[in-house]
């Protein structure tokens, strides 16, 4: 009913306006006033975490996004290997894994088959397995060494929003956290990140009360026979969660690829009028602010329509995309958190357009128990 969904047309609809509170919730109780990381309900050992020399992240669908993400931020923070998998390949190859592995799951059900599978076999390798999950009591967590729960509560449309948030929440916290504890990081360089995310849920509401430019360009594109995305270190997961958004809900084709990778064949695709996303890496990013520049300029001489993602007065893209889109100013391994809200949106307000059931897409299901 309409009460159920607060007011709103879709329960997804909701669950992107819940984002603030669910971001703020999962952060709860989670640091100290000093910005030191408590999270004592990780039932793993410190001398067991500072033993880890390898980190296999495993999950499926729009948690194995959050999974790349978790790998920029895991190892620029710890120095410690991470790897990052779908749960349905990891085990079929005979992953190398042992006691100093540590195995970190991404689940928002608790209960997709794939992933639990890869937990048993992790665990029968002598891996110690952390769960970040969603829901309380599921098998997921029942069957892993220590959890970190997301507090995004419930999440009904099939289409992930709020849980994969919470997640990447919960992924920046563990890297902080294993940061903390291995002494990678120092607590004054933590506690500037933890004010960080602490700021997050208000750029969200900020984002959230000015749409109508991306609800605009839900209905300039709603006939699009496909969309490409294009990203660049942790924008790259963004691109490809904005297509599988746009897949899942819209039933039309969409791709994310590697900004990088555009020369290396999806440039061959670019043709007049193409829609085509580009989440802007943050000025002064290395190299990558003006090298997905050029990749702009390229891709609007060959007739695309560039809509482009920078984050608050990165004017840069402006002279070559057909629209630009907002960012709040966040330090750049914490932009997916603001970089996906627009995309998220756009593939809610197209699939409403087109008259798709946004909760219930075709053939989807909420969690997959099958292998
Ligand atoms: C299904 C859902 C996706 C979800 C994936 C993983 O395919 O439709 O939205 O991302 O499962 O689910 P999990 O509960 O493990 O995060």
């Amino acid at each position: 009913s309409a009460a159920e969904k607060g007011g709103f047309d879709w329960f997804m609809r909701k669950e992107i306006y819940e984002q603030p509170k669910a971001v703020a919730d999962t952060l709860l109780g989670r640091h100290d006033a000093s910005g030191a990381l408590r999270l004592d309900e990780i039932r793993i050992s410190q001398a067991e975490l500072r033993a880890v020399d390898k980190i296999i992240v495993i999950a499926c669908g729009t948690s194995f996004y959050a999974g790349l993400v978790a790998k920029y931020a895991i190892e620029h923070w710890t120095r410690v290997p991470c790897e990052v998998e779908l749960a349905s390949e990891f085990r079929y190859r005979d992953p190398i894994v042992g006691p100093t592995t540590l195995v970190v799951t991404i689940s928002q059900s608790g209960e997709t088959a794939d992933t639990l599978m890869a937990i048993r076999h992790a665990r029968e390798q002598k891996a110690k397995v952390l769960a970040i999950c969603n829901t309380n009591g599921s098998t997921i967590p029942r069957e892993s060494d220590a959890v970190i729960y997301t507090h995004a509560g419930p999440e009904i449309g099939v289409a992930s929003t709020k849980g994969f948030l919470t997640q990447l929440v919960a992924c920046y916290l563990l890297g902080l956290y294993l940061a903390q504890v291995r002494g990678t990081k120092f607590g004054d360089e933590i506690a500037v990140l933890i004010e960080e995310l602490d700021k997050i849920p208000a750029a969200i509401e900020g984002q959230l009360g000015d749409m109508a430019g991306v609800l605009q360009l839900a209905a300039d594109f709603a006939e699009a026979p496909s969309v490409l995305f294009l990203g660049r270190h942790v924008g790259y997961p963004v691109a490809l969660e904005g297509a599988l958004k746009l897949k899942e809900l819209a039933y039309i084709h969409a791709e994310g690829f590697a900004a990088g990778e555009l020369k290396h064949g999806p440039i061959a695709l670019i043709e007049n009028e193409l829609p085509v996303f580009v989440v802007m890496p943050p000025q002064g990013r290395d190299m990558l602010h003006d090298k997905v520049i050029s990749n702009i300029q390229e891709i609007r001489a060959r007739g695309a329509r560039t809509i482009v993602l920078a984050e608050e007065g990165d004017a840069d893209a402006g002279p070559y995309a057909d629209v630009m889109i907002t960012l709040p100013k966040v330090p750049t391994l914490l932009q997916p958190l603001v970089a996906i809200v627009p995309l998220q949106i756009f593939a809610c307000e197209l699939a409403t357009r087109k008259g798709h059931d946004v909760d219930q897409p075709r053939n989807l299901a909420k969690s997959v128990t099958v292998e």
